[in-house]
């Protein structure tokens, strides 16, 4: 059964396959994602590692010259996906989107490069420059006055879209009055009650207008853009890569970049007790354009225990927050807290359980010593992945699969958490 399970995510990564580079899913997402095909390349991993590192590469050769990797690169034009190349840029040269998303490609990296041989720790060398480089740019454009924490310029760099994280800075995003029309795709593909709503569309859009005028220059979003906040989940996943970029450098024995990436976790460290949020008692979301907090605990606040990151005390505060999310729910962990007056079970990234987010907690919570709340995570993504199918997010009430199906990063996680059951010798043709 498992075998069988484990056989079909990999069909769900061919029929995804374009030739080097993997879409999460057909018609909703046809271009190459950042963050999904990091988490696509650790699946590809587990069955043939050639065509893994050449989806990270792929990827990778899609930087800009100041060291950002985007969150999306339209390798060929596809009219089943909006808003494409035309919509980002006045020129629209470099064929990508103009911000990036949860930097977790050193991370996927360092695996790789653990699970594997001398020819991993080849690749990641030809890689380690650009990693080096796409770390630096954020901390020049997302954190310019040196505080030891990353901002957002969309909600789409959190990769958590529509999460009620955004709620309060996207209230004050104008429309401005020469707002370009726009067609949305997506919810030709998806139920309309699981995406985002219109008016978040309007936002989202009102937004990339404003960074397509400005040829997106980093100083000018981030001091006067409309949209401006501390995310969690980024931050987290940017200490996170920060130590494995380290473990990578010494393995790779590159001891002249040691100190600065020590520096660069010393400070990320310190930082991220800006947003501690004290009257909920978790790392939640900051706006900064407000100055508010965001109440809502969110899968992303338990990311903390993935880079290790915080105070014992905090850590506690955050595993309480687990077992209590997960006790009202069926299927954990949710996006959003259950109890949160904005929670909706089946709408993108305001309730629904994402595969990739339990891998990281499964992760965190095994560092703490959590093992029976991460073997409930790792039970609950196999149970959802039986109920719901390789979907692209799921019902943390019912298991149903939501979003897009036959879903890159879904069949991915689900190989990297069960493949060591098999001998992968099997699949690999
Ligand atoms: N996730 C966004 C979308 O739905 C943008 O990356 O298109």
């Amino acid at each position: 059964m498992l075998k069988e399970k484990l056989q079909k995510a990999i069909e769900v990564i061919n029929r995804n396959d374009r030739g080097g580079f993997t879409i999460p899913t057909n018609k909703l997402y046809p271009h190459q994602w950042n963050w999904d095909s990091a988490f696509t390349a650790l699946g590809i991993s587990t069955y043939n590692k050639t065509r893994a590192w050449q989806e990270l590469i792929l990827l990778i050769n899609a930087q800009w010259t100041n060291g950002m990797i985007p969150h999306i690169v339209f390798h060929e034009n596809n009219p089943n996906y909006f808003p494409g190349p035309n919509h980002w840029q006045i020129k629209a040269n470099s064929k990508t989107s103009c911000h990036s998303q949860p930097p977790v490609l050193a991370s996927v990296i360092l695996e790789m490069v653990k699970d594997g041989d001398d020819y991993d720790l080849k690749k990641s060398q030809s890689l380690f420059n650009s990693l080096i480089a796409y770390h630096e740019w954020f901390f020049s454009a997302r954190d310019p006055n040196n505080e030891g924490f990353l901002s957002i310029i969309h909600p789409w760099e959190s990769g958590r879209d529509n999460c009620p994280d955004w709620d309060l800075g996207l209230q004050k995003v104008n429309i401005p009055e020469d707002f370009e029309e726009y067609l949305r795709c997506d919810t030709s593909h998806v139920e309309v009650s699981q995406r985002p709503t219109n008016e978040d569309y309007d936002k989202f859009m009102s937004i990339v207008q404003y960074g397509k005028n400005c040829n997106w220059d980093p100083m000018n979003m981030y001091n006067h853009g409309p949209f401006l906040a501390i995310d969690p989940g980024i931050n987290f996943i940017f200490l996170k890569a920060n130590k494995d970029l380290l473990s990578l450098a010494k393995l790779l024995n590159y001891k002249n970049k040691i100190h600065k990436i020590e520096d660069w976790i010393k400070k990320l460290e310190n930082g991220c007790q800006k947003f501690w949020n004290d009257k909920v008692k978790a790392f939640t979301a900051f706006d900064v354009r407000t100055n508010q907090f965001c109440d809502a605990i969110t899968n992303a606040s338990m990311l903390c225990l993935y880079a290790g990151a915080g105070t014992d005390k905090q850590k506690k505060y955050t595993i309480e927050h687990c077992k209590r999310i997960l006790d009202d729910c069926v299927y954990g962990m949710p996006s959003l807290d259950p109890k949160h007056e904005s929670f909706e079970s089946k709408r993108y990234w305001r309730g629904p359980v994402w595969l990739i987010m339990n891998y990281m907690i499964l992760i965190g919570l095994e560092n703490e010593k959590e093992y029976l709340l991460a073997k409930r995570i790792k039970d609950d993504t196999i149970r959802l992945t039986d109920v719901g199918g390789m979907f692209e997010y799921f019902d943390p009430l019912t298991g149903k699969g939501l979003g897009g199906k036959n879903f890159s990063w879904t069949a991915a996680i689900f190989l990297k958490l069960y493949r060591e059951n098999y001998d992968f010798q099997l699949f690999n043709n």
